[in-house]
């Protein structure tokens, strides 16, 4: 491949994987099951992004490993319906036209893991996945191996199949460097988003969490996965997080395959600050958007159980991956959820997709990922809070 017997496409993106394997000290290649390929927005990948990745479809590359598409800057089909200008949507479709021609499927999801139709990695599965949240999610929850890849990075590795072996794909650099005791009550999802930011910014390695509730916060302390996606994906947007241990509840924990660090132990009692942190003191909301990273089934749900058929005063997002809707179609969910006002949009996401254009310009989200980073990306006003506290306010229309 990289001398080129398998054509020029195949020869660049090894070329890639070759020269980040050697930036790395890796220890060969490894194969992998699957890539998740981000850089899929036009807003962020712009114009140079679109020549880039259509010349590289142009001289033939195709994956060989199963490649999935990050979430793009709109809902593919409903994009009109959100307001998303004409000139922005032809360049988005013909971005994620390029990649279908080098075969990464469009799933456009931020949360590959919960695809139905894609086999769930399993412990010791080697990806070369790029979404933070994803990657975190991956390593941690699922106990697979994947390195933060860039966008780029990614696709080279779906086009040869192969990444470098090095970070987070060998033994030692999973082992837990760093020792975190949660004694801060966690009743609520934005909690779980909230702790995540206090370790993701202060954490400089691999973190072993062990989570002690007080007595009347603990039977509701228990780790669902939708309470691991919040935190992993506030963690990993607010530090370098790309791995953490959960005592008794991550992957590799429960299989015994790490050893609890020997050191001194960061005690997290409070989110106070965290919470001051994530909140501009707004009161109008043009918009509440939920499912950062992308809501599963088990979330719609919860949001359909608390609006109960009333009808929201402000917009609401509910963002999901097509085949989490689909599945909410066939159910009857989606129909109820859009009765009660909710726009449910597959492909996107509130960070990706070109707020300002749209007059978008306060926002509330029970995600701390998307409260994080919705300022600087987007300069929009945030108010960050639980799930039923943000319904609350789509309801009435403002955040009180
Ligand atoms: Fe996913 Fe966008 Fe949040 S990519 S994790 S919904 S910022």
């Amino acid at each position: 491949m990289l001398a080129g017997a398998h054509g020029p496409a195949v020869q660049r993106a090894m070329e890639m994987v070759v020269a980040l394997a050697r930036i790395y000290g890796a220890h060969g290649l490894v194969e992998i099951k699957s890539a998740q390929v981000a850089g899929v927005s036009y807003a962020n990948i712009g114009d140079s992004g679109l020549a880039f990745l259509s010349h590289w479809a142009d001289e033939g590359a195709k994956v060989r490993a199963p490649a999935l598409l990050n979430p793009a800057g709109m809902d593919l089909q409903a994009w009109r319906e959100m307001g998303v200008p004409e000139d922005f949507a032809a360049k988005q479709l013909a971005l994620v036209q390029v990649y279908a021609r080098m075969g990464v499927k469009a799933t456009c999801t931020c949360a590959p893991y919960l695809l139905p139709t894609n086999p769930l990695p399993a412990l010791g599965d080697h990806l070369a996945w790029s979404e933070s949240s994803a990657v975190v999610y991956a390593n941690s929850v699922l106990g697979a191996r994947t390195n933060r890849e860039g966008g780029p990075g990614a696709l080279a590795a779906a086009i040869v199949g192969r990444t470098g072996n090095y970070g987070l794909h060998l033994d030692d650099a999973r082992q837990p460097s760093e020792s975190w005791l949660v004694t801060a009550p966690l009743p609520s999802d934005a909690d779980w988003g909230a702790l995540g930011i206090a370790i993701g910014r202060a954490s400089r390695g691999v973190p072993y969490i062990r989570l002690q509730g007080p007595p009347v916060a603990s039977a509701d302390a228990s780790a669902t996965a939708d309470h691991l996606r919040l935190f992993g994906a506030a963690a990993a947007a607010a530090g370098s997080m790309s791995l953490f241990h959960m005592e008794g509840v991550t992957a590799e924990a429960r299989a015994g395959q790490v050893r609890p660090p020997d050191t001194e132990q960061a005690i997290i009692s409070a989110l106070d600050e965290v919470y001051a942190s994530l909140n501009s003191p707004i009161e109008h909301l043009d918009l509440v958007a939920i499912g950062c990273p992308h809501a599963s089934l088990a979330q719609l749900e919860e949001v359909a159980r608390f609006l109960g058929g009333r009808h929201v005063a402000t917009p609401l997002w509910l963002m999901a991956s097509r085949a989490i809707l689909g599945q909410a179609q066939a159910r009857g969910l989606a129909e109820v959820l859009a009765a009660s006002g909710a726009r449910l949009l597959a492909d996107t996401c509130v960070v990706v997709a070109p707020l300002k254009l749209m007059g978008i310009r306060s926002v509330a989200t029970n995600s701390a990922k998307a409260a994080f980073y919705l300022p600087g990306h987007q300069g929009a006003a945030v108010r960050f809070g639980p799930l039923e506290r943000c319904l609350e306010a789509a309801l009435c229309g403002s955040w009180r």
